[in-house]
């Protein structure tokens, strides 16, 4: 079977992280007779410096007739990149959010796992990290805050800025029903995470998800705030299976729970619509300062790819083989530099790509 595959390097660290991904996946498909076809797309600051916009018309019509996307990163410095004198709606992040848009990527999927040989890069002391932890972020990812209408006015010479929190049931309700399956695939537990002792859409979204809760009644579902929330995951963060929240909540969680599994380097993402179609990015950000430097840790989008194979492709067994070779590799001492732990082997990002895929053959 051959699958057309967007590819999205983007800005910073993005295209070396790629590169490794590309690597793995390359290795996966002769393995296991399967072809991926590239096509290489630009997106964010690359897509400024090329076409004066951080997103295309061409890039989405090209990912809308992939099989998946597979995506770096985007974004640059905020205080020495040029992209960031545009004004808001021409910047990097601009063309990540129309791309989700545009796609209908409703529904984010960010794991997050303590793997046993990276104890010793988790931050969290021993008897709160107990039998370790597994638990899945699903983020509404195209409403909420972060596209609601926004504005910045000036009054009488004072400044005021106004972003707008919209939610309908419609939206709470697709993002629910995701959680709940992928719930049942799991530990079949959902934490619905809100602050509806002060919003209105957070009310909202407790009765929508309480109300697809009743199709469930194998799943256990509980509510909590999202202050709360921020305090369990470092507390005890082993009560998580599935934390089913809304865009902003789901944007500043999954990075605190990724940090506890010890690095940011490590979290992988699918975004998916209503079809098998989705865009496979790391969690983390272009790290712009240690971009080219061979620094980057590739696993974060290299378990991306995985993610890709399973959900967009069915290609489970591939799937399965890479996460195991990361394991593996893990297992043999081999570290970047952000989970380096004494008595492990450092290595760059090109290294970790080669070590991961020489245990696919
Ligand atoms: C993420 C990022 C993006 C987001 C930014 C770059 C727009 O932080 O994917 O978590 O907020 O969604
Ligand atoms: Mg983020």
């Amino acid at each position: 079977m051959n699958y057309k595959i967007a590819v999205i390097p983007g800005d910073g660290i993005g295209p070396e992280i790629v590169r490794e991904a590309r690597k793995v996946l390359d290795a996966a498909a002769v393995k296991y007779g399967f072809t991926l076809e590239y096509t290489e797309l630009l997106m964010g600051g690359a897509s400024i410096d090329a076409n004066g916009v951080p997103l295309t018309d061409e890039t989405i019509e090209t990912a809308k007739a992939s099989d998946a996307v597979l995506m770096g990163s985007i974004g640059g410095d905020a205080k020495t990149s040029p992209w960031y004198r545009l004004e808001p709606s021409l910047r990097p992040e601009a063309g990540l959010l129309k791309l989700r848009k545009s796609l209908n990527l409703f529904a984010n999927l960010r794991p997050a796992y303590l793997y046993e040989e990276l104890k010793a890069a988790c931050p969290l002391r021993d008897e709160i990290i107990g039998d370790g932890f597994d638990m899945l972020i699903m983020r509404e990812l195209t409403g909420g805050l972060y596209f609601g209408a926004r504005s910045t006015v000036e009054e009488d010479g004072v400044k005021k800025a106004t972003d707008t929190l919209v939610y309908s049931e419609h939206e709470i309700r697709r993002i629910a029903v995701k959680g709940f399956d992928i719930a049942r695939k799991r530990r079949k537990k959902v934490c619905s995470v809100d602050k509806a002792n002060v919003l209105d859409s957070s009310r909202l979204w407790r009765s929508v998800v309480e109300e697809v809760a009743k199709e469930y009644p194998d799943v256990e579902l509980s509510h909590m705030l999202v202050d709360n929330c921020a305090m369990q995951l470092v507390k005890d963060p082993g009560q998580f299976d599935v934390i089913l929240t809304e865009n902003m909540f789901g944007d500043i969680l999954s990075d605190e729970a990724s940090m506890v599994t010890g690095s940011i380097g490590m979290l992988s993402s699918a975004s998916l619509n209503e079809t098998k179609f989705g865009l496979y990015e790391p969690s983390h950000g272009s790290a712009p300062d240690i971009a080219g430097m061979d620094l980057a840790n590739p696993i974060a989008t290299i378990l991306s790819a995985a993610m890709m194979l399973r959900y967009s492709l069915d290609l489970d067994e591939a799937a399965d083989a890479i996460e195991a070779a990361v394991k593996q590799v893990l297992k043999d001492g081999y570290r970047t530099a952000d989970i380096m732990s004494d008595g492990c082997t450092r290595v760059g990002c090109a290294e970790m790509g080669s070590l991961i895929r020489e245990r696919i053959q």
